[in-house]
């Protein structure tokens, strides 16, 4: 096994894009959907796979809304976030911010507190019997009205001690920003933190609205930006994070092959840039395969790994002294694989 990719599997690392219904495996998928009688259009686990051939983003979302029907009941909405975590023990992710999409499941009769409660259960037993640090953040769907953001805003507020921050995701394009504005006024009055997903099918302009307009701290995707020279200036300048997801964008041929994908430029040109695995069930992996697949391709060496993840550590929503101590952790690692005593 080449060096790096022992490398990657240790260095303790942390997640800020993960869309947990993207985290469903096919095995998952159709246990549930047994389990709950949803019918699914698939004969097999491998079936389900062979299904999984995407043109682009909205081709991989109608698939993906499909896969979350098999979602019921509150210990189905545990179940599929105790599989992440314990993916996450196994690669040694020590920190993750979670996405949900609430309306994906409160449209179809579901309520928020069984799609909240299911998540956040497991999520206090991975910080209590697996050691995972972790954060909920929640997702309006963009394709839908912003009355229907404001709504599922409200339903969340019961919920707030168990939900970070809010964020924007779902078909990119044709659906603005600024179509959030007063959602996530609001979501900010009422002491939520922001992300959103921008620039990963859409223009540089979404970048500009939603850090102008819906003031996140941290953009998602937001690999167009590279082509608009005065965000790309202004993204060094301020040291927004992005969270480049890179084995979705070429599975959503953003990009035709992972040599072309624009990560290592932006890293260069010094963008904030942090990985991540997005949707690991459709993409074809979690974060280490990220990590692999672009340490091959780039050629990045011990130092950049490791700077990719204090980027997502010093990007995270954890207070200060988590900070420190996690990037130290990192530093400690970094450290140990470079002495000559450990590369004999
Ligand atoms: N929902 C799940 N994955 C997504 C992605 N990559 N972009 C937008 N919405 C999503
Ligand atoms: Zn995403």
């Amino acid at each position: 096994m080449p060096d790096h990719r022992e490398f990657i599997r240790g260095i303790p690392k942390a997640e800020l894009h993960l869309h947990i219904e993207g985290s469903l495996e096919p095995e998952l998928m159709f246990a549930l959907g047994k389990r709950n009688r949803v019918r699914l259009p698939y004969d097999s686990v491998e079936a389900v796979r062979q299904a999984y051939r995407f043109v682009d983003l909205q081709s991989f979302l109608d698939v993906y809304y499909n896969g979350a029907r098999v979602l019921v009941t509150e210990q189905d909405f545990y179940d599929l976030t105790w599989a992440y975590l314990e993916k996450c023990r196994e690669q040694n992710i020590l920190h993750t911010e979670i996405f949900f999409d609430p309306q994906t499941h409160t449209d179809r009769g579901i309520s928020f507190g069984t799609v909240v409660n299911g998540i956040h259960g497991a999520l206090e037993d991975g910080g209590n019997h697996l050691g995972i640090s972790s954060g909920l953040i929640l997702c309006f769907l963009r394709h839908l009205s912003a009355e229907a953001a404001m709504a599922t805003l409200d339903r969340a507020l019961p919920f707030q001690d168990r939900i970070i921050a809010v964020g924007l995701d779902s078909s990119e394009r044709g659906h603005p920003p600024e179509k959030f504005a007063s959602v996530f006024d609001r979501a900010r009055a009422e002491g939520f933190l922001t992300v959103a997903h921008a620039g990963e099918e859409g223009p540089p302009a979404y970048i500009w609205g939603a850090l102008d307009c819906l003031q996140v701290s941290r953009i998602d995707h937001g690999i167009r930006c590279e082509e608009d020279d005065r965000l790309m200036k202004r993204l060094v300048q301020e040291q927004v994070p992005l969270t480049v997801c890179p084995l979705s964008n070429t599975a959503l041929k953003v990009f035709g092959h992972m040599r072309e994908h624009n990560l290592k430029r932006l890293m260069d040109a010094g963008v904030c840039t942090t990985v991540n695995s997005d949707d690991p069930a459709y993409f074809g992996g979690y974060l280490n395969e990220n990590l692999y697949a672009i340490t091959e391709a780039f050629e990045l060496n011990q130092s950049e790994i490791a700077g990719l993840m204090k980027n997502a550590f010093n990007a995270s929503f954890l207070d200060a002294s988590k900070k420190r101590f996690f990037l130290n952790e990192v530093a400690e690692f970094e450290n140990a694989a470079g002495a000559p005593e450990a590369r004999q």
